[in-house]
């Protein structure tokens, strides 16, 4: 199954960044339910590495932190935006936490990305890129600030891809540790 582990924001944070978006020719919007902050992508995993892996991620001691989004930006750059997204103010404790998970993945033999974690939110994604309308938005949001949101858990989630449509169906949740 195609996993990936990531962390859910919360209702009215994911209803604020609904309302930010634009009518941008070609965009496919994440729908509001299933916008979240990628900590790792797995890929396909087959079920006995499934079980290893949540082994491996129930053990996993790291602690709670906030996050503040800040900012919007997009992949790879202006000029050709493929993905337009929303970005978070810095904290060490999650790109600790992405270290972990990172480790956790190779341990049971899934690639891992070798390039940094970049902290980003997906609001949508373009085949063709509208680099006009993109940079406009990026004007008018360069300053997005929204309340902070505590982090007190992350989710190992099955992502299935129909021609249709895509579900992220949760399948365990972890905790972290109080500070
Ligand atoms: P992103 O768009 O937030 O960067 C579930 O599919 C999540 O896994 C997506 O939201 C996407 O994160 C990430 N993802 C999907 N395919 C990927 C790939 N081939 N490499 C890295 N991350 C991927």
């Amino acid at each position: 199954m195609r996993l990936f582990i990531a962390i859910e924001i919360p209702d009215d944070l994911k209803k604020a960044l609904g309302k930010l978006r634009l009518d941008i020719p070609g965009a496919r919007q994440v729908p509001d339910g299933q916008i979240h902050l990628t900590l790792a992508f797995l890929g396909e995993v087959d079920e006995e590495t499934v079980a290893t892996l949540t082994g491996e991620l129930s053990r996993i001691r790291s602690p709670s932190f906030e996050l503040c989004l800040s900012g919007a930006g997009c992949f790879p750059d202006r000029r050709r935006p493929r993905v337009l997204w929303v970005g978070l103010e810095q904290e060490q404790r999650l790109n600790d936490l992405v270290d972990l998970l990172r480790k956790a993945a190779l341990e049971c033999g899934i690639p891992q990305e070798d390039r940094p974690f970049s902290a980003h939110i997906t609001l949508a994604r373009f085949k063709i890129p509208a680099s006009i309308e993109v940079g406009a938005f990026l004007e008018q949001h360069a300053k997005l600030g929204l309340r902070p949101f505590p982090v007190r858990e992350f989710t190992l989630f099955q992502s299935l891809l129909t021609p249709q449509e895509t579900s992220h169906i949760p399948l365990k949740i972890f905790s972290l540790a109080e500070t």
